[in-house]
């Protein structure tokens, strides 16, 4: 049996501009196995976010396929690739896309709410605690640093403990003792629970802590980096 959990081939996205058709990921692909941790390196507009988008099913490709966890997702509609994210994937976004009316707690407890967990209070609590904000846990995104709400977006992301955890600059708003610590925590979820991790960052150290390393270059893979 193979234990690959996420696989892409011969992903492009081709979006419309003013100018015209506009390639922003080129023919790429990837295969990811369980436990795997894969950084996702290259210069701002290189096309990041977009392949991150597309290997979570947030979004889907012009050409090519990405099978998650077995499910090729684009044989899927948007109903069934939002249960398929759920039950596996945890996402932390560029931009934290945290609920404004719901305080840090909630904003945690909501993926396991959705799956109608009982204990879903106390994981949330116990793991806010562990990003360090156990003082914090009733306040409003906007009452939270641009840091702190990053952590509550990375609580959020690992709390339902997903088979595949995306991150997109996860320390990109911390100082460097703070960005160690949440770099820690996804290492931890990686050993501990095998969850594959699939990180865009500007990092190096957190680059460097991953097995494999991507880079692009204008939508195009230039560096494929294994051990
Ligand atoms: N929907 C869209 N329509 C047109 N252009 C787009 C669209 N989405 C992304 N792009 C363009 O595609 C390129 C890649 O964008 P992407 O967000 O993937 O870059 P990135 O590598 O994540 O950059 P950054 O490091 O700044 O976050 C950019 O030049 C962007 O302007
Ligand atoms: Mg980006």
């Amino acid at each position: 049996m193979s234990s690959s959990i996420l696989t892409a081939r011969n992903l492009s996205k081709v979006v419309a501009s003013a100018e015209g058709e506009l390639t922003i990921l080129h023919d790429l692909s990837l295969a990811l196995n369980r436990g795997d941790s894969l950084a996702i390196v290259g210069s701002s507009g290189s096309g990041k976010s977009t392949l991150l988008g597309l290997l979570a099913g947030l979004d889907l490709p012009s050409n090519g396929t990405v099978a998650l966890a077995g499910h090729d997702l684009a044989a899927l509609d948007e109903d069934q690739r939002a249960r398929i994210r759920a039950e596996h994937v945890g996402f932390v976004f560029q931009s934290f896309q945290l609920l404004d009316s719901l305080n840090a707690l909630e904003n945690v407890m909501l993926p396991l709410e959705l799956e109608g967990h009982a204990d879903a209070r106390q994981r949330a609590h116990a793991l806010l605690e562990r990003v360090g904000l156990g003082q914090r846990l009733t306040h409003y995104p906007r009452q939270l640093s641009g840091g702190e709400q990053q952590r509550v977006a990375i609580a959020r992301a690992f709390v339902a403990e997903p088979d595949v955890l995306f991150a997109d600059e996860p320390t990109g708003n911390l100082d460097s003792h703070t960005g160690e610590r949440i770099s820690d925590l996804l290492f931890e979820l990686n050993r501990e629970r095998g969850a594959t991790l699939v990180l865009v960052t500007h990092d190096e150290r957190l680059a460097h802590r991953c097995q494999r390393l991507i880079r692009l270059e204008g939508g195009h893979l230039v560096d494929h980096v294994e051990p």
